[in-house]
C-alpha cells in the first residue's frame, strides 16, 4: 500500500504542513499509551496483532456449519454492527452474487426500517434455507431489534424452536442489553463485542469476522493483514508514514477551507467500503460543529453524474482514490474489421488499462479544476489488501480526530433522533417531549 500525495502537494500551506507533522508523533502516543479522549475506546489498536487464534477457529466453525445449512444468511444490524461485514463481503464476492447461485448468499436488515424492505425479505426466506446473525454491541438498538423481533418469529414458525436456536448468532455485548439475556434464555450461539471496541470500529471483531467467514472469505488474510498495518504504524509512528501523511494532509486541506472529502474508486465492488469510511469518519469527526463532511462516488459511473461538480463546482472540496492497481480477470477489447464504433484504437488493451487511464485523466483534470486529490494505491483487492485499508483508515480516524480536537470515538449527536422518534412512539418516560414535538408538528 503506497500513497501518493503529488497531486495534493500543489494545494498545501508549507507552515500549517510542518506544524501538524511537528504534532504527529505525540498524538500516535496518544493513542498507543491511551491517554486521549476516548480512550477507553481504544482497543481496536492492538486488535489485529492480539487476535485469539481460539475464537478464529470458533469462528470458522460456526460458519462452516451456517454454511452448510443455509442458502441465505442475514445480518441483522446497523451502523457499525453492518456495515464492515458489508464493505468487505460486497468487495470481494462476486458483483453479480445474486444470480450465480452460490451459497449462502448474504444479505441484510436491521438497517432500515422500511415496511416493504421487511416485508421482500421475509417473502424471500419463506422460501429459502436460512439463518442469520442479529448484531448489535448495546442490543437495544431499534432498527435491528425490530427486524429481529420479526425474523425470529419466522425462523421459528419456520423451523420450531429448537432448530431456528440453532440457526441465531448473536454477538452482543458480554453483560448488558436485552439482546444478551434474549441470547442467554434461548441458548443461542454467542459471540462478545469487546467494550473498549466501538460499534465502526468494530469489523475485526466477530461483529465483522462471523458474516466475512459465512460469505466464505478468509477471516485470516484479513487480520493478517491489518496486523501489518498495525505493526507498521507502531514501528514507525512519525509523519512518515503513510497513515500520518493521510491525516496531517486531510487536516491540512481542511484548515484551508477544504471542508468535503470525496472517497473515490473505480471499482464498484468498493462502493460499500466508501460506506463503510463515511460512517468511520462522519460519526467519529462530525462534532461541536467540526470536521470533514464525507462524501463518496464511484467512478467512471459517477463522472456522468456528479463529475461535473467535482470539475466545476463550489470549490470546498479534495478527494481521495483508492486505486486498484491490478484486476483479478483478464478482459481485452476486441478488434472490429468495420470499426463502425471507432474503438479500434483501444482494440487489444484490457479493460482495467482504459479504467486506469480514467483514473489518471480525472486525478488531472480535477486538479486543474482546483481539486487535490490524495492517492491510496493498493495492488489489488483481496481480503488482505482489505484489512490493511481497514485499519489504515481506523488508525487514521483516530489521529485526525485529535488533530480536529473531538473524541473520536463517541456519537453523541446521534441520540437526538432516538430522543425524538421515542417520544412520538409514545414511548415511557418522554411524556414531556412527546407534547412538545407534537405542538411543533401541529398533532
Ligand atoms: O459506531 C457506532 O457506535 C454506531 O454506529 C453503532 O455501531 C450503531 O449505532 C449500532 O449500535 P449497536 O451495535 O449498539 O446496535
Amino acid at each position: 500500500m503506497k500513497i501518493d500525495l503529488s497531486h495534493t502537494n500543489p494545494f498545501l500551506d508549507n507552515a500549517v504542513v510542518k506544524d501538524l507533522k511537528s504534532r504527529i508523533s505525540d498524538i500516535y502516543k496518544t493513542v498507543f499509551d491511551k491517554t486521549g479522549s476516548g480512550n477507553d475506546f481504544l482497543g481496536w489498536v492492538s486488535l489485529p496483532s492480539e487476535t485469539d487464534e481460539n475464537l478464529l477457529a470458533d469462528i470458522e466453525k460456526t460458519a462452516a456449519e451456517l454454511r452448510r445449512k443455509s442458502e441465505i444468511f442475514v445480518v441483522v444490524g446497523i451502523g457499525g454492527s453492518y456495515l464492515g461485514a458489508r464493505a468487505v463481503i460486497e468487495a470481494l464476492q462476486n458483483h453479480f452474487a445474486p444470480l450465480t447461485g452460490e451459497k449462502p448468499l448474504v444479505v441484510y436488515a436491521g438497517h432500515n426500517m422500511s415496511e416493504d424492505y421487511l416485508s421482500d425479505l421475509l417473502a424471500v426466506l419463506d422460501k429459502k434455507d436460512y439463518s442469520l446473525a442479529v448484531i448489535s454491541k448495546s442490543g437495544t438498538t431499534t432498527e435491528p431489534a425490530i427486524a429481529f423481533r420479526i425474523l425470529k418469529q419466522h425462523i421459528i414458525n419456520k423451523y420450531g424452536e429448537q432448530e431456528a436456536a440453532t440457526r441465531i448468532v448473536a454477538i452482543t455485548d458480554k453483560a448488558r442489553g436485552a439482546l444478551k439475556q434474549l441470547a442467554n434464555v434461548k441458548g443461542y450461539k454467542t459471540y462478545i463485542v469487546p467494550d473498549d471496541v466501538g460499534g465502526r470500529f468494530s469489523v475485526l471483531t466477530p461483529v465483522g469476522l462471523l458474516p466475512i467467514a459465512v460469505a466464505g472469505i478468509d477471516i485470516r488474510a484479513l487480520v493478517q493483514g491489518a496486523a501489518e498495518m498495525e505493526k507498521r504504524c507502531k514501528e514507525n509512528p512519525t509523519k512518515d508514514n503513510p497513515v500520518s501523511q493521510y491525516a496531517i494532509v486531510r487536516h491540512a486541506l481542511y484548515e484551508k477551507g477544504l471542508t468535503n472529502e470525496i472517497m473515490v474508486n473505480y471499482e464498484p465492488r468498493l462502493m460499500y467500503f466508501s460506506e463503510w469510511w463515511k460512517q468511520l469518519y462522519g460519526e467519529s469527526h462530525g462534532k461541536q460543529h467540526k470536521g470533514i463532511f464525507p462524501a463518496s462516488v464511484t467512478f467512471s459511473t459517477d463522472l456522468h453524474s456528479m463529475g461535473q461538480y467535482i470539475q466545476d463546482g463550489l470549490r470546498n472540496l479534495f478527494e481521495t482514490v483508492v486505486s486498484v492497481e491490478n484486476s483479478s480477470h483478464e478482459l481485452r477489447i476486441p478488434t472490429e474489421a468495420d470499426d463502425l464504433d471507432q474503438l479500434n484504437y483501444i482494440a487489444g488493451k484490457r479493460i482495467s488499462e482504459v479504467n486506469h487511464k480514467a483514473e489518471l485523466g480525472t486525478v488531472l483534470a480535477h486538479e486543474d479544476g482546483g481539486v487535490p486529490n490524495i492517492r491510496i494505491i493498493v495492488p489489488e483487492i483481496s481480503a488482505h489488501v482489505l484489512g490493511e485499508l481497514v485499519y489504515f483508515f481506523e488508525m487514521a480516524c483516530a489521529l485526525s480526530g485529535y488533530l480536529l480536537d473531538v473524541n473520536p470515538f463517541d456519537q453523541p449527536g446521534v441520540e437526538a433522533y432516538k430522543k425524538n422518534m421515542f417520544a412520538l412512539l409514545g414511548k415511557k418516560g418522554f411524556e414531556e417531549k412527546t407534547a412538545e414535538l407534537n405542538r411543533r408538528l401541529n398533532l
